[in-house]
């Protein structure tokens, strides 16, 4: 196992170690989360007793797979703790998502939760974020003209398509523009201009959701912790 995956599985590790016998999990999405859900799976086979929400379709295959019982908001409307990826963070806890294109369900997940966990390889870890193009969620119908007001808005938007060129689909059939906006230097003031565009269905900028994130840096864990709770 090369260093990166060293790092992810000791994050979500440390981070699985947080949940509690009855919990309600979020269960996030991409690679670093799959080997949470692939401890939680193990924990449950020894006996824990918890429940998830899945943060996407390959999760909850994923879930389903390693033997964890799965709810959803038709049954329960507040999650007690999700632990969740991330393709960029700050040492002040904002952060992009979106990179496996599940931001819509995880953004939804992540607010719904008391606590919100990243988890994360050190190459995450970065001063200010935009390195990562900022991935977006569009309706089909309004793609072209949210790419214009995207491009007014400074950002150059490209739609994301697969290795055969085809766009690809987002769980819920939207198209994603992953869309480069440089070093954002006010992720607060953007995503609230972004919040504001009709038929953008959500964007990659997660601020003031994570209470905490475990960083695996090397043989070690790095944890950084919000200094207030989110209400
Ligand atoms: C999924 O849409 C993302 O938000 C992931 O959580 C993020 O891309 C991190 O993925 P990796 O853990 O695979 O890097």
């Amino acid at each position: 196992m090369d260093q990166t995956e060293i790092e992810k599985q000791a994050a979500a590790d440390h981070a699985v170690q947080r949940i509690q016998d009855g919990m309600l999990l979020g269960l996030g999405s991409g690679s670093t989360s799959a080997y949470a859900i692939r401890r939680i799976g193990e924990r449950v086979r020894q006996g824990l007793n918890v429940r998830g929400i899945p943060t996407s379709r390959h999760s909850e295959e994923l879930a389903e797979a390693v033997g964890i019982p799965l709810t959803s908001f038709d049954e329960e409307t507040r999650i007690d703790l999700t632990i969740d990826g991330a393709d960029e963070l700050t040492p002040q806890l904002q952060l992009i998502k979106g990179g496996g294109g599940a931001m819509l369900r995880e953004k939804i997940v992540a607010t719904a939760s008391d606590r919100l966990v990243i988890i994360a390889d050190s190459r995450k870890l970065v001063p200010a974020l935009g390195k990562f193009q900022l991935p977006i969620e569009v309706l089909p119908f309004a793609c072209p003209v949210v790419a214009r007001w995207l491009r007014d808005l400074g950002g150059k938007p490209q739609l994301r398509s697969d290795a055969d060129g085809k766009p690809v689909m987002t769980d819920q059939q939207n198209l994603v523009l992953d869309c480069d906006f440089g070093i954002i230097e006010t992720p607060e003031e953007l995503a609230a201009q972004l919040d504001r565009i009709p038929g953008l269905i959500a964007h990659g900028l997660f601020l003031r959701l994570a209470s905490c994130a475990i960083v695996g840096r090397g043989t070690e864990i790095l944890t950084i912790e919000r200094e207030m709770e989110r209400a």
